[in-house]
């Protein structure tokens, strides 16, 4: 069973990311890219690039994503995605593609509606069908680009014969949406992010600037849907997790004594992982190294795949 998920390196790595994408496949045998490719249809910075990926390698290793057993890798590190994106185009129709949410919330947001943003999915479907992969844990917002790369990969097949498998999405229901400081989805899009490796006191005061009710002191505070508890269901022990949601309902606690206990519950649940992610810097040699092997790892198993899919179509370059 093959896990394969991919991120974009467009910034640091926050709470939802984690919970959302990364934590489903660790201990997994999985594929596990950073897409550049994608993240030139958003509003990188020319010449920045390069360096967020390397940071993004570094944190998905520090997330405990495992070099030697796992295929870390970037995109880029194999072009032939591209080949096997044209072919899937020619079977794309377009209002599969049109359909897509992705693609007008951005546009919406005010990116520019490049052809690459419309081929997006496309792109996703050539990420996924490369590499054979059984399973591709996202977050709730990728659902719809899984189902097109499934579709993608179906009017392939009843073209050509059965050269593809059909790839499952993994929704980790439980993370569902992960809540950002103001309460919306975090995203780095909307600024509302806890980062995963900002230092602690940058992490505190944003924790501390949770939006909250006017809720007072000695009143009950309300649970379900709340910022607070959104984050604090996904941390600690089932005991704390208890306890916490007693002093909520209970009264008599303020939020600013909540946001406290939950800064202290987010920096003891990821301080193994900061280390990690300090130690894996200091070493950026052996970091090379194992970017270069996880690049020659996915490009074998592309070259296979490749094969099938020419002899399939009858290209042969
Ligand atoms: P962002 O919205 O910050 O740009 P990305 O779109 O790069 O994040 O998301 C990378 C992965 O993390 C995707 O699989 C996505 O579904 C997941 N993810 C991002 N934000 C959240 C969130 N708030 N809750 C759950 N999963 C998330
Ligand atoms: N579109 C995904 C995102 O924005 C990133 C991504 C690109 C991806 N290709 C993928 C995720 C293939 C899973 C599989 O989060």
């Amino acid at each position: 069973m093959r896990y394969l998920s991919g991120i974009q390196p467009t910034g640091r790595l926050h709470l939802g990311n984690y919970f959302g994408m990364i934590r489903p496949a660790v201990e997994r045998e999985a594929y596990y890219f950073l897409a550049d490719y994608h993240a030139l249809t958003g509003a990188a910075e020319p010449g920045k690039l390069a360096g967020l990926a390397q940071d993004a390698f570094l944190d998905l290793l520090a997330c405990g994503v495992d070099p030697e057993k796992a295929v870390v890798f970037r995109q880029s590190a194999v072009p032939e995605v591209h080949e096997l994106a044209w072919y899937l185009s020619t079977v794309t129709p377009m209002g599969l593609l049109e359909r897509c949410h992705s693609y007008k919330d951005k546009v919406g947001k005010g990116l520019s509606p490049s052809h690459g943003l419309f081929a997006y999915p496309v792109l996703m479907a050539a990420d996924i069908l490369l590499y054979d992969a059984d399973r591709v844990p996202v977050g709730q917002d990728q659902k719809q680009h899984l189902e097109v790369a499934r579709d993608i990969a179906g009017k392939f097949n009843d073209k050509y014969g059965p050269v593809f498998k059909l790839p499952e999405s993994i929704i980790r229901e439980e993370a569902g949406v992960v809540p950002g400081v103001d309460g919306q989805k975090m995203s780095k899009s909307y600024n509302n992010t806890l980062e995963l490796f900002a230092p602690e006191k940058e992490l505190r005061k944003a924790i501390m600037g949770i939006k909250t009710d006017s809720t007072p002191v000695e009143a009950p505070k309300a649970v379900e849907g709340s910022t607070l508890w959104g984050l604090v269901r996904l941390m600690g022990t089932e005991a704390e997790r208890a306890e916490y949601r007693g002093r909520m309902e209970k009264g008599g606690t303020g939020y600013g004594d909540l946001k406290k206990s939950l800064a202290d519950l987010v920096l003891r649940e990821f301080e193994p992982l900061r280390k990690k992610r300090e130690e894996l810097a200091s070493d950026p040699v052996r970091v090379e190294r194992w970017m270069k092997d996880g690049a020659a790892k996915a490009r074998k198993t592309a070259e296979l795949v490749l094969q099938r899919v020419r002899a399939a179509v009858g290209t042969k370059p």
